[in-house]
This record gives C-alpha cells, structure tokens and sequence, in this order.
C-alpha cells in the first residue's frame, strides 16, 4: 500500500466524493490548485485513473499544472509512485496525467479516450466552443470534471455555466484565503495592502467576487449601451447583401475574423471565427464552409508579407484563391479605438455566432504600467485582444467609407456594396 501524507482544508472534503462536476472558485490563496493536485495525485494512487490536464489555451507545458504536480508529489511524497516526465506523469498502477489547451485543438481533445477526470485550472478563460467540445468527451462511467478559478466578469461563459446556473451534478463551492488554515504571510501582507489601497480589486482578488465591469475596459460603455438598446442578439443574416470580412493575422497568436453586413445605416455583426497555428487556407475554408456571398475580405498591412516557409504573402494566397481583398489603412491603435468608438453605436451583434468576438471585445483593456500601477495607454495584449484588433479594422474600414467620408484621404470602395 501507498503511504502519504496530505491534509486538505474543510470546505474541500467533497473532492473525495462523487460529483459529475466538482466547482472550486474564489479569490487567490484558497488553497483551490494545491488541494485539487493533492486530490488527483492520491486518487490515482489509489485506482489507476487517466487525469487529463486542460486550461484555455496551452502553449508549453510550462504554462500547465505539470510544475505544480510535480512539487506536490514530492510534497505528500509519492516521489516513488510517481514517474515524471516532460509532457506527462505516469503511477506504477498505470495512472496516467496527460496536458493541453482546449481552444481550437478539437482533434486532440476528441482524441483522449477513456479520460476519468479533468481539471481545468485558470477556468475562467476557459471559451462556450471550448467547453461544448470537452464535455461531452469526458463521458466514461464515473468520469468527473473538476474546475478551479478567480471570478471576473458575470457574463463570461464558466461563471453562468458554472456558478449563475450549475448544471445537475454539479458541486459548486466558494473558497477564499480565510478557508485556507495554511494561507502563507506573504500572501496575507499583499491582501492587506490592496484592501487599503483599491476595495473593488480587493472584492475580486481576494473574495473571488465578480467585477462589474474589467478595470480599464476600454468599449465597456459602448458595449452597455449596445446590451441596453438590444443589439446584441439574434441577427439573420441577408443573402441578398454581401458579407465582409476583417482579419486579424496570427500564428502563435489567433488568427480572428469578423463577418459584418452594411444594412442601411447599421453595421450587422453576424459572425465571428478565430483559430491559431493554422495556414491560411484553413481561414479560406472556414469562409467558404459557412456558405455566405462575400464581398470584401479587409486584410491587416502584415498580409503583405512574404512568409518564409510560403514564399507567398496572406493577400497572395488568398487572392488566388479568388478571394477579393484590401488591406486596411495603416492607423495608429488609438486613431484605431476612436473609429471603433464611432462606429459601435450602429453595431448589432449575433450573441450566438460572435460569443467569443464579443468576450474579446469585453475584455479589451488597457494595460498597467507596473511603475505607476495606473493604466498605462496601451492596450493589454492578450489572447482576448485579437478579437478586438479584428473589430478595429472592420471599424477603420466602415468609418471611412462614410459618404464623403474619406477624412484620410483613402477612399475604399467595396464595403457598401
Ligand atoms: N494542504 C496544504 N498544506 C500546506 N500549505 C498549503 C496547502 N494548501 C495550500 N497551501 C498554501 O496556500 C497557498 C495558496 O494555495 P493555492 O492552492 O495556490 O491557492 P489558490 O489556487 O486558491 O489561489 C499555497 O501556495 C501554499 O502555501
Ligand atoms: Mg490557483
């Protein structure tokens, strides 16, 4: 028999039950990643157990909770059950803990068979299209999801999915320091100062409260008033108009795209795609599985880069692919943020196909200098951000294709059509 060595703190008890959905959020220092992997480590010592290991998205191990496992196997001292490699951990009983990100990976979710538990730490990241393809993947008899995260916004997709309305099964708890018999002084020393110092922060940091809206958000207002006035929701799309489209180009990063029609005076956001590490044809098929009549595919000024591994350029490519494109002019992001601004009031959103534009363009903030701790005038780049530097080139397109419009001195035709 194994020996080991863990304590857990009260509330947590219930990871050693049953539950199809085992829901741990809260503020930083409840204990939540440390219990989890304590739990999972003593689970799979006791039974073999395939664990897989998922958080949004996943570029290195490095950025997975392999580091974590690893300290606590040490730590409950299982080090001679336990053998550690790079991309995975094996139990002598034949446990397996596998790693990966959810966004866009499909194929290597649907591929993991016979998964008994999944965590998926940092959840509040975590996509609506990331959490339709896991789910219904981990569907062995007795298989568990288990979720850790921090709170942000009520609208974002974990917290209604999780916490707002709880599915069957679910076991949803709320853990914060005070749950944590073993919160360290450090820990303490920082929570003390920020709840002299910023309250709200304070509320969402450390008692894992939602925020009414993300600290320097920058279309939070615009995005209120278009969830006020009712344009965000259903939108059918017009066959009768074309439909244009706005890239933002990446590899590593995502590649994000925007399916907008001009009807009348409105702009109709009908449609949103992204997706990372994929050539450019794979875009090319995802504009054409959707079956749309296209009008313009508007190009960020980097299209025109030759790429290496090609020798061709993104507009190239897609030119002979018989797309029609053009490249939008080259703004600042700030010239960039103010046409956005313009052009929001006469937006609506498809709530549905743009879920995951509208999380990127709700997220879109400003950064903090970590000088002054103020909000610098930059914005944050993230793996929210893309969506939100697509939506600027759409809103840099449409503004200058006003009549009479071409306060820039570029005309672009084939937006109105
Ligand atoms: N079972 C435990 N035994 C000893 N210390 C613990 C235990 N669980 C948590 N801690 C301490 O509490 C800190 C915060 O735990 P962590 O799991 O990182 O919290 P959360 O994921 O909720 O932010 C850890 O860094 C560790 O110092
Ligand atoms: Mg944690």
């Amino acid at each position: 028999m194994t020996v080991y060595r863990a304590e857990f703190p009260e509330k947590l008890r219930f990871l050693f039950e049953p539950h199809r959905y085992k829901v741990l959020y809260g503020g930083r220092g409840g204990a939540k990643s440390w219990s989890v992997a304590r739990a999972l480590l003593i689970q799979a010592a006791k039974a073999p157990l395939r664990i897989l290991c998922a958080r949004e998205l996943q570029s290195s191990i490095a950025e997975s909770v392999h580091h974590l496992l690893r300290s606590q196997i040490a730590e409950i001292g299982l080090e001679g059950f336990y053998e550690v490699q790079n991309s995975a951990i094996h139990g002598r009983n034949g446990s397996e803990f596998v790693f990966a990100g959810l966004r866009n990976n499909v194929t290597k979710i649907k591929s993991f068979e016979g998964i008994d538990r999944v965590w998926v730490e940092e959840a509040q990241a975590v996509s609506k299209g990331s959490w339709e393809v896991l789910i219904p993947t981990i569907r062995k008899e007795g298989s568990e999801i288990w979720i850790t995260f921090n709170p942000e916004l009520e609208a974002d997709e974990t917290y209604r999915r999780f916490v707002a309305d709880p599915p069957a099964g679910a076991a949803v708890v709320h853990v914060n320091w005070d749950d944590n018999p073993w919160f360290p002084e450090t820990l303490r020393r920082e929570k003390d100062e920020l709840k002299a110092r910023d309250p709200d922060a304070y509320r969402n940091i450390w008692e894992g409260r939602c925020r009414a809206a993300l600290d320097g958000a920058i279309y939070a207002r615009e995005l209120r008033v278009a969830q006020v006035e009712g344009r965000i929701g259903r939108i059918v799309y017009d066959a009768a108009r074309p439909v244009h489209t706005f890239f933002d180009l990446g590899w590593a990063d995502s590649t994000s795209i925007w399916f907008a029609q001009s009807i009348g005076s409105e702009f109709r956001l009908i449609d949103y795609y992204s997706n990372s590490q994929l050539p450019i044809q794979h875009y090319i098929g995802a504009l054409q599985e959707r079956g749309y009549v296209y009008g313009t595919d508007w190009l960020p000024h980097d299209a025109r880069a030759r790429t290496l591994a090609t020798g061709r350029s993104v507009e190239e490519i897609m030119l002979a692919a018989g797309r029609r494109v053009r490249i939008v002019p080259d703004l600042s992001i700030y010239d960039g943020i103010n046409a956005a601004r313009t052009v929001f009031n006469r937006c609506w959103f498809d709530e549905h196909k743009c879920v995951e534009g509208l999380q990127g363009l709700r997220r879109y903030r400003y950064d903090v200098d970590p000088a002054t701790g103020g909000f610098s005038g930059r914005p944050l780049h993230d793996l929210h951000s893309h969506a939100a530097d697509a939506f600027r080139y759409f809103a840099v397109a449409a503004e200058d294709d006003r009549p009479g419009g071409s306060a820039r001195g570029i005309r672009m035709r084939g937006w109105r059509t």
